[in-house]
C-alpha cells in the first residue's frame, strides 16, 4: 500500500529535479551579472552610438537576430565567415542586405577587453537587436535572457531552406515557425518587425508585373499602392532598388505594419498571406487596434524566438572572434 504511493512520488520528484536542472542550464536574466557585470551596458553603449547616426541599423540587427535564430537556433552561426571549404549562412540567397557585422565586431572587441572569453556572440546579437530597436524609446523594449553559447557550424545550404521566403504561402510560413516552436500568433506578431526597414524590388515585383505569369498584378495588393510601387520598381529585373516596408515611418517601431496590412499594403506575399487564414487575420485585427497590444505581444514573441534551439551550459563555445570558430 505504502510503496504504491511512494513509487509515483519518487518518479515525480525525479522528473521535477530533471526539469529544474534543465532550467538552470537554460537562459536567464543577467546571466553575466557576476562574470562580466558591464557586458550588457557595453553592448548598449556601442549600439546606441551607431544607431544615433544610422537609424536604419535597428532593422539590420533585428533581421540578423531572426536569421540567426531560424538556422540552427540562436547560436551566432549567422556571424561566421565563409572559409575555403564552406559557404557560410552569410553567403546564402536570403542574406541580401544583412549588415551590421562590423558593429558586432566592435562590441566583441570591447567586451573581450572587459572580460575575455565570457560573453557569447549569440547573446551579443540578441542584445544588439533589442538595444538598436529600443534606442528611439531610450529604454529597453523587451527583456533579453542570456546564457546562449556559440555554435561552430554555418551553412548557406541550411539558410536557403530554413529562412522563410517572401514568396511563401501561409501554410509554409506557419510550418517554418512551428518548427521553431513558434505559433501562428508569433508569426503574425514577429512579422510586425517589418514596421522598420527596407525591401528590394525583385522580392515583390512579381506582384506588380507578373503575378500568375500572365503579365498581371496581385489582386490582393492595394491598386493605389501597387501603382506607387511601380514608380519605384520599374521592371521585374530591378534587383537593386529598395523601398521602405512601412512608407512614412520606416524607422519608427510601431504597430503601423498592421494598419498597412489591413489596407492590403503588405509589401511581400508573405505579409499579405497573414490575412488569408482566419486565426492569423484575427491576430492582425487585434494588433491594428492598439500599439500597446503590439508592444506587449512583441515582447513575448521575440523572447520565444530568442530561445529557439539555443546551446547552453557546456554545449558550444564562447567564440573569441565572432567570425571564426575557436581553434
Ligand atoms: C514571416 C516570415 C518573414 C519573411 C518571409 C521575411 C522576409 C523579409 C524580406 C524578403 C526582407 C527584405 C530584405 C531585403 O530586400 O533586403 C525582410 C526585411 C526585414 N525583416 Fe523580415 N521576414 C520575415 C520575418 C521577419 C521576422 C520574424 C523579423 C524579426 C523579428 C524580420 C525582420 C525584418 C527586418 C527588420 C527587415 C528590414 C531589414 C533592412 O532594413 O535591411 N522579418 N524580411
Ligand atoms: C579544407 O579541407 C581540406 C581537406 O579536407 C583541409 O586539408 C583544409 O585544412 C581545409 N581548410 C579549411 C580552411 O578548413
Ligand atoms: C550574400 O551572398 C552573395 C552570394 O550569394 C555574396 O555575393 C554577398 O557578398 C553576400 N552578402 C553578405 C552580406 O555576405
Ligand atoms: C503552399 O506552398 C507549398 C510549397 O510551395 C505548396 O506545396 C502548397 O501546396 C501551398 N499551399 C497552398 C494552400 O497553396
Ligand atoms: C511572366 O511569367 C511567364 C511565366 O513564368 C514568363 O513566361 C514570362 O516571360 C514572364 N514575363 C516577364 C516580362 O518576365
Amino acid at each position: 500500500m505504502r510503496s504504491s504511493f511512494l513509487l509515483p512520488l519518487l518518479l515525480f520528484s525525479a522528473i521535477s529535479l530533471c526539469n529544474f536542472s534543465k532550467g538552470q542550464a537554460g537562459l536567464q536574466m543577467h546571466f553575466y551579472k557576476k562574470s562580466c557585470p558591464n557586458a550588457e551596458q557595453i553592448v548598449q553603449n556601442i549600439v546606441w552610438k551607431h544607431v544615433a547616426g544610422n537609424p536604419e541599423l535597428a532593422a539590420k540587427f533585428l533581421r540578423m537576430f531572426f536569421h540567426d535564430c531560424f538556422v540552427r537556433g540562436c547560436d551566432a552561426s549567422i556571424l561566421l565567415d565563409s572559409t575555403a571549404n564552406n559557404t557560410a549562412e552569410k553567403g546564402a540567397v536570403p542574406n541580401g542586405s544583412l549588415a551590421g557585422f562590423e558593429v558586432i565586431d566592435e562590441i566583441k572587441t570591447a567586451v573581450e577587453e572587459a572580460c575575455p572569453e565570457i560573453v557569447s556572440c549569440a547573446d551579443m546579437i540578441a542584445l544588439a537587436a533589442r538595444d538598436s530597436v529600443s534606442f528611439q524609446f531610450k529604454k529597453p523594449l523587451w527583456e533579453v535572457q542570456t546564457g546562449r553559447r556559440d555554435g561552430s557550424i554555418s551553412r548557406a545550404s541550411e539558410a536557403n531552406v530554413d529562412i522563410p521566403s517572401p514568396f511563401s504561402n501561409f501554410t509554409t510560413l506557419a510550418k517554418q515557425f512551428a518548427s521553431k516552436s513558434l505559433s501562428v500568433k508569433d508569426l503574425v506578431v514577429l512579422s510586425g518587425a517589418h514596421t522598420i526597414g527596407i525591401g528590394h524590388c525583385n522580392l515583390f515585383s512579381n506582384r506588380l508585373y507578373n503575378f500568375t505569369g500572365k503579365g498581371d498584378q496581385d489582386p490582393s495588393l492595394n491598386p493605389t499602392y501597387a501603382a506607387f510601387l511601380k514608380t519605384k520598381c520599374t521592371s521585374l529585373s530591378d534587383t537593386t532598388t529598395t523601398v521602405p516596408m512601412d512608407p512614412g515611418s520606416s524607422t519608427s517601431f510601431d504597430n503601423h505594419y498592421y494598419v498597412n496590412l489591413r489596407e492590403n499594403k503588405g509589401l511581400f506575399t508573405s505579409d499579405a498571406q497573414l490575412l488569408t487564414n482566419g486565426r492569423s487575420a484575427n491576430v492582425v485585427d487585434k494588433l491594428v487596434g492598439s500599439g500597446g497590444n503590439f508592444f506587449n505581444a512583441f515582447k513575448n514573441s521575440i523572447k520565444r524566438m530568442g530561445h529557439a534551439d539555443v546551446l547552453t551550459g557546456g554545449a558550444g563555445e564562447v567564440r573569441k572572434n565572432c567570425r571564426v570558430v575557436n581553434s
